[in-house]
């Protein structure tokens, strides 16, 4: 028997695998494909203050290298949200995670305050880092002042675990992680999609309606994990790696560079029960390698 249990500040997780923002609706859908309790945790898509249209189609493309989108943090917003999607959670043995996104500080801070009162909900993850929308997004996740000062006033009033999900888009994102840690965050999560474009060559114009969109699936793992493996050797904080994970081999790749637990994106996409394929396939390696905990795993790749 291994043991896949993990812990995050006070937070008990089955297992590393978390489903990443975005890319499993608002959580609740995907209990059609399978009980969605046997994952460590979800983590619901992008929530704002208000509502949100996101920015004009086509909003999402597949390359030939990965999936292109430009969402733009399209969402029904809070109201709706904890009075439709939150109760259906009270039935569900899974650690919720809402990701949460702001245009400026303060709705950031009241957004964390108000979702501070619901019990349903384990986590926020803060998104500084979307590459889609103009105002916060990754321009707030690019300045590791700003990080300090956004991350900071959430912790005065939300005292549920804090995570920071951190953008590609930087020269140096173990800087942005070190902010993030200097204000006290429990976790940064990395990496949200590296910015790209495709040209239509009949029309002679960027395909997306947005112009440009970040870029996710198998071809940004390599960037991802180096990422990880990088910041793993200058903060204390857990890390949380994502980016490109499509089966257990690139998972446990995360962990050896200092995962301390997994989110899986894109992959949702194209296999909706890829995650429990994900959780086993790390469970036999343990057993093969004679490993008996998945924790004795992380960072294992520095030694
Ligand atoms: O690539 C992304 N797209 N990252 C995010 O954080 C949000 C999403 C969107 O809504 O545009």
């Amino acid at each position: 028997m291994v043991n896949l249990e993990v812990k995050l500040s006070n937070l008990r997780f089955k297992n590393p695998v978390l489903v990443a923002s975005g890319t499993f609706g608002w959580g609740i859908e995907y209990n059609r494909f399978f009980d969605i309790g046997l994952l460590g945790g979800v983590i619901v898509k992008g929530l704002s203050l208000n509502p949100r249209q996101g920015n004009p189609p086509p909003r999402i493309v597949e390359t030939p290298c990965g999936m292109l989108n430009s969402i733009g943090l399209q969402n029904i917003g809070l109201e709706k949200f904890v009075s439709e999607v939150l109760p259906q959670f009270d039935s569900i043995r899974t650690n919720l995670i809402v990701n949460i996104y702001g245009s400026e500080i303060g709705e950031f801070v009241e957004l964390a305050g108000r979702l501070n009162n619901y019990k349903q909900i384990a986590a926020l993850e803060i998104n500084v880092s979307c590459p889609n929308v103009k105002a916060g997004g990754a321009a707030f996740g690019k300045d590791p002042e700003v990080v300090f000062v956004l991350i900071s006033s959430i912790k005065k009033v939300c005292d549920k675990t804090i995570i920071v999900k951190l953008t590609p888009n930087v020269t140096d994102i173990a800087l942005i992680a070190q902010a993030a840690q200097s204000a006290k965050a429990d976790a940064v999560s990395l990496i949200n999609t590296l910015t790209g474009m495709i040209i239509d060559t009949k029309t002679k114009k960027p395909f997306l309606g947005n112009k440009f969109g970040g870029l996710s699936g198998p071809a940004i793992y390599p960037v991802g994990l180096k990422m990880v493996y990088e910041t793993y050797e200058k903060v204390n904080i857990p890390i949380i790696g994502v980016g490109g994970i499509y089966n257990a081999d690139v998972a446990v790749q995360y962990i050896l560079a200092g995962a301390s637990m997994i989110q899986i994106g894109t992959a949702n996409f194209v296999e909706p029960d890829i995650s429990l394929k994900i959780i086993e396939g790390i469970r036999r390696y343990l057993e093969d390698e004679e490993i008996d905990d998945v924790n004795k795993l992380v960072g294992l790749a520095h030694n």
